[in-house]
């Protein structure tokens, strides 16, 4: 990868029905690396967008009464207005419906066709209509019973004339290209996974759809009867995004910087077998890193809108505040496990962390600063012990954004929170104002400011307005997005500085 670029995708969301917790997930850890590399100075395309074309959605659209087109203008719309919702800052969002993606799709087809790769046959298979995937007699655990070996649901059976890539002629190429690039595929787990598909022949993957029968779909080109697989479709809008073939915003961030794609674990096969095999066929390089999540659960299930027992991030955004929301997400699970969602486990870590650990430190030092220093901030220097325990945090927490692992960067960024804090409970502000030891508590107060500094700028990537509120209760004017650590130590906080008090930021929840 190019130093200073970036290029992260999330999935294209199905429009099937309205966005909910999982799609935040993904969407709002995306966010987050990528305010973080911002921040850092690096240029940054942070990709999302929603896919639109298939059976499942064409099913959506008749159960709602509407056309599909109708349709997939509304739920798009409902996931554009979530992530402004959630301080999603996407570079672009795309939609598969879109004239460039629908050109760039049949450009492929028209290709793959050109050159001898795809095959038409007639072909059998079991079809998961809510996981949009194909299964072979093979691949089902009991074979009277064709349940999805991905969601358990009944798959059913489809015989029909398709075009169908080959798989297999390239599973030599993969299964190389992984074990030379260990970062290609993560966590280790999912890798290994990969691996084991890989140790078996790969059966021909269909890449059209009948028109009779899906209608709803990209047209392919050379075959007035077929529209484009799903997926298929899908997968291109990583390519399309950036206006392949053509196109610098190609050149520059996939073939110099190199795609990664944020994804949940459930479209791994998707995203680690066929689009690298796509690619491939179409003479393009693989992704740099496909880094897969684990799922949020209740009570033991995937939340999923096909199943109905879905969290609305509205909801829980309206009880918790939103920074609540991205601290709960990004910090609860370490990315790549399964993580158990529920009110009491977000309420705990929000108490503990946000209202004890940072609340309690930023409401306190502020105090501090009113009652003892004229709500100015005082004369002093920040004390080096304090400013190596700065500069280690930040190290430390740009090692994990950089190994993509949102939870360990904020553990350690608590790790400065909580030196601070204790730091405030040894020294014994309090002590010293009573004995009017106004040098040591101007020091303490002087180095507790800084400190609060250095978190606003830390936090801002995780919880950009309660990093913004912390810098404006400081009473800071210049905008916390362009300045960095360690940078902006040189330019330490002015004395004199008039500190603005807020409210406390995160109220303990009962
Ligand atoms: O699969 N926990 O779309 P989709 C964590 N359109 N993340 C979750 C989740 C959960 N319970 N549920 C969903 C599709 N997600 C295709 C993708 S890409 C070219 C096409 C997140 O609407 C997670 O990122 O089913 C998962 O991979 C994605 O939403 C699936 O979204
Ligand atoms: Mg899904």
């Amino acid at each position: 990868m190019t130093a200073g670029r970036f290029y992260l995708t999330t999935p294209l969301y199905y429009v099937n029905a309205k966005p909910h917790l999982g799609h935040a997930y993904t969407t709002i850890v995306a966010d987050c690396l990528s305010r973080a590399r911002r921040q850092r100075g690096e240029e940054v395309f942070l990709l999302t967008g929603t896919d639109e074309h298939g059976e499942k959605i064409a099913q959506a659209a008749s159960a709602a009464g509407l056309s599909p087109q109708a349709f997939v203008d509304q739920i798009s719309g409902q996931f554009k207005a979530l992530w402004n919702l959630l301080g999603v800052s996407y570079d672009h969002f795309i939609r598969t419906t879109d004239a460039s993606h629908t050109r760039g799709v049949q450009e492929a087809l028209k290709r793959l066709q050109a050159q001898g790769s795809l095959r038409k046959g007639t072909y059998s298979f079991w079809y998961c209509v809510p996981c949009e995937t194909s299964w072979t007699a093979g691949d089902f655990a009991d074979p009277a019973k064709k349940v999805c070996p991905a969601c358990q649901r009944p798959a059913g059976e489809v015989t029909e004339e398709d075009f169908f890539l080959n798989l297999e002629a390239h599973r030599p190429w993969l299964r190389s290209h992984i074990e030379a690039h260990p970062e290609f595929i993560r966590p280790e787990q999912r890798r290994n996974e990969v691996l084991a598909l890989l140790a078996k022949p790969l059966p021909e993957l269909c890449l059209t759809r009948p028109k009779e029968r899906v209608p709803w779909g990209i047209e392919v080109p050379f075959s007035a009867s077929h529209v484009a697989y799903v997926w298929f479709d899908a997968l291109m809008n990583y390519l399309t995004a950036l206006d392949w073939p053509g196109g610098g915003k190609f050149q520059e961030l996939w073939r110099q910087t190199g795609a990664i794609h944020l994804i949940g674990k459930d479209i791994l096969r998707h995203h680690a077998l066929y689009w690298p095999i796509i690619l491939h066929a179409l003479g393009e390089e693989p992704p740099r890193t496909i880094l897969a999540h684990g799922w949020w659960l209740i009570q033991g299930e995937k939340i999923s809108k096909s199943k109905g027992n879905i969290v609305d991030p509205q909801a829980v955004v309206e009880t918790f505040g939103l920074d609540g929301f991205r601290y709960f997400l990004l910090r609860e699970v370490p990315l790549g496990e399964d993580g158990v969602f529920s009110e009491g486990a977000l309420r705990a870590r929000l108490n503990a962390d946000l209202a004890n650990d940072l609340g309690n430190l930023v409401y306190r030092t502020l105090t501090m600063l009113e009652k003892h220093t004229g709500a100015r901030v005082p004369r002093g220097g920040l004390d080096p012990s304090v400013k190596s325990e700065i500069l280690a945090c930040e190290k430390n927490l740009w090692a994990a954004v950089a190994r993509m692992a949102p939870d360990q960067a904020l553990k350690e960024l608590w790790v400065l929170i909580n030196q601070a804090n204790t730091r405030i409970e040894r020294s014994q502000p309090w002590t010293l104002a009573r004995q009017a030891r106004r040098e040591e508590l101007e020091g303490l107060l002087y180095s507790l400011a800084e400190t609060l500094r250095a978190i606003a700028l830390l936090l801002w990537p995780f919880l950009p307005a309660t990093a913004e509120s912390i810098w404006g209760q400081l009473g800071l004017t210049s905008p916390l997005a362009q300045e960095r650590l360690p940078a902006a130590l040189a330019c330490p906080i002015a004395s004199g500085n008039p500190i603005a008090k807020g409210k406390p930021l995160f109220p303990r929840l009962e």
